[in-house]
């Protein structure tokens, strides 16, 4: 079968590309003045600007082309319906089901899933509200005031970064702690902060077997049980959040205490399943409950929405637009919200674990680009940090502006003062990327400086942006629950809609699993007295300079 790249609509787009960067984004605007009314997108509080990108009304209509010759909606409506499109693991790609608020019934293997995800959900809010209230209580009778999520990945990432943004909606009695590496390090420093009689182990796998998790698990019952001496109270510390009952069960945990899923739900997408507790447990169960709304909404969006104002599919078809035809393999996620700063970890493994890929559903090898390196940090310390190269590095890096328009926070002057000083950065990076700055530019602002002859000349290069540098910008009125549900499922349909346009399975991850594969050959080398010739010669030398010293 041939890939997309050989399709006519690729070609078309190839050379309406060579047309299109013969004309700058300054000169767009300039001859254009509704260019923003006509690149945007409303969608319930979400504003998505795309006006400064690449693009004419044409471009637009040659990427509406590409996303129905790839069958983009027909994919689409093949996942919600619960078809096995994960076929390396024959299984369905349901997580839109975790958070769906229709009476509809949902289907996978000829069962309607919903009533078990209903019955979840009630038992997370019940188990949620006991410990928050405090009628929860350890060995010694206290209440709970230490929450440790233990899991990494998706079983980590997510509820991470959600209780990081929706801090002002956490308990203020409850403090939560994510523990992922298995660098001691990493769970020592969260139990040093811990009493054992008040503290709450949430152990978060879907397997039960991923071994960074499980090894800090058994470390950290250890440490719980020196304390308590009888293994009858780990029910009392310790619940799980997995698949696998059977496992659950042989750590101790009582299976009352463990809250299930299942294996239609890809770990990069579990945080709206049983892996949301520790979210559930810090932000309570109706907020919980209004980001599950949000990402539904988006979905209905992403479901009944024609491609042009449909925001992930725009979003998709605007990453493939500068990966596949500018060369613009990373992309950068901006957000001007503290509460975010974690955005960006979770999206690089919810977009490179899904489109990391280079082969395609067909098992044949790609060969054009697909899933772009997705990196980033809070706005503005990125600016002071990295952003000389968005403006004048040798790569292009196609940015996105995460940014709400209200903050949670009042300091300063008229208690918005912070908050004005961020959106005028924002709009400022967004604006000087695009528009750059030209060499007569240049010259009048170092004239007005007191700059004179030579010295003029030799300056101007250096203050000279070519810009013609992409962003979007997506506007919000403020991080509340539902709104960061909305904007965590806009980018996991544009990771999908991606996947669909390349032909990649964005639900399997072979690449982790050889990973996972060569550590457990490495690991007894490391304890056996002798020295290994186990392997290549630079392996075999970093394992026994490891012994050696
Ligand atoms: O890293 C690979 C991976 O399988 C991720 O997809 C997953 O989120 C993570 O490991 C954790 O897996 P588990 O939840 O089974 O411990």
């Amino acid at each position: 079968m041939s890939q997309i790249n050989q399709s006519s609509i690729w070609q078309t787009l190839n050379q309406h590309k060579k047309d299109i960067e013969l004309i700058s984004l300054r000169e767009m605007f300039n001859s254009n003045p509704n260019r923003f009314d006509q690149f945007h997108i409303q969608f319930n509080d979400l504003l998505f600007d795309y006006s400064k990108h690449r693009i004419s009304k044409e471009t637009i209509n040659l990427l509406v082309r590409l996303a129905k010759e790839a069958d983009v909606e027909g994919w689409r409506d093949r996942m919600f319906k619960g078809e096995k499109i994960n076929s390396t693991e024959h299984r369905s790609v349901l997580h839109t089901a975790l958070r769906n608020q229709n009476d509809t019934p949902v289907v996978s293997d000829n069962e309607n899933v919903m009533p078990k995800v209903d019955k979840v959900l009630k038992k997370m809010r019940r188990f949620s509200e006991e410990v928050r209230s405090g009628q929860w209580k350890g060995f010694t009778g206290k209440a709970i005031t230490n929450i440790v999520n233990i899991g990494i990945g998706g079983s980590d990432l997510g509820p991470a970064m959600v209780c990081q943004a929706l801090k002002t909606y956490g308990s203020k009695t409850i403090r939560p702690y994510f523990v992922s590496n298995v660098d001691g390090a990493d769970l020592s420093q969260a139990i040093e902060k811990c009493d054992p009689e008040t503290t709450l182990f949430i152990i978060a796998s879907k397997t039960f077997t991923t071994p960074e998790t499980m090894t800090n698990a058994f470390a950290a019952r250890d440490w719980f049980l020196k304390t308590a001496k009888d293994s009858q109270y780990i029910k009392k510390h310790f619940v799980a959040l997995s698949t696998n009952q059977h496992l659950v069960s042989r750590f101790g945990i009582d299976v009352e205490n463990m809250f299930e899923f299942w294996d239609w739900v890809g770990g990069r997408y579990s945080l709206w399943s049983a892996i949301g507790l520790p979210i559930a447990i810090y932000i309570g169960m109706d907020s919980f409950e209004e980001l599950l709304k949000g990402g539904f909404e988006m979905d209905e969006h992403f479901k009944t929405t024609p491609i042009e104002q449909n925001i992930p599919i725009m979003m998709g078809l605007l990453g493939v637009w500068y990966i596949n035809f500018f060369n613009y393999t990373t992309h950068a996620i901006l957000a001007y919200d503290q509460g975010l700063s974690k955005l960006a970890p979770y999206l690089q493994q919810a977009d490179m674990e899904s489109n990391g890929k280079f082969i395609n559903r067909n098992g044949e090898r790609i060969d054009f680009h697909t899933g772009p390196i997705i990196w980033g940090e809070v706005g503005t310390n990125g600016q002071h940090a990295f952003y000389q190269l968005l403006h004048q590095g040798t790569e292009i890096v196609p940015a996105d502006f995460i940014v709400p328009i209200k903050s949670h926070y009042s300091l300063g002057k008229e208690g918005n003062e912070h908050h004005k000083i961020l959106l005028s950065n924002f709009i400022a990076q967004t604006q000087s990327l695009m528009m750059g700055k030209t060499y007569d530019e240049a010259r009048t602002e170092i004239e007005k400086q007191g700059y004179e002859g030579e010295d003029i000349e030799s300056f101007i290069p250096q203050k000279t942006f070519e810009g013609n540098r992409p962003s979007s910008s997506i506007l919000f009125q403020k991080l509340t629950p539902k709104t960061l549900g909305q904007i965590i499922v806009m980018y996991e349909h544009k990771i999908f809609t991606q996947g669909i346009i390349w032909n990649i399975n964005s639900f399997d991850q072979w690449g982790v699993e050889y990973g996972k594969q060569i550590a457990k050959q490495v690991l007894p080398n490391l304890s056996e007295n002798k020295l290994t010739d186990s392997f290549d010669s630079s392996t075999n030398g970093l394992i026994n300079y490891i012994k050696k010293n």
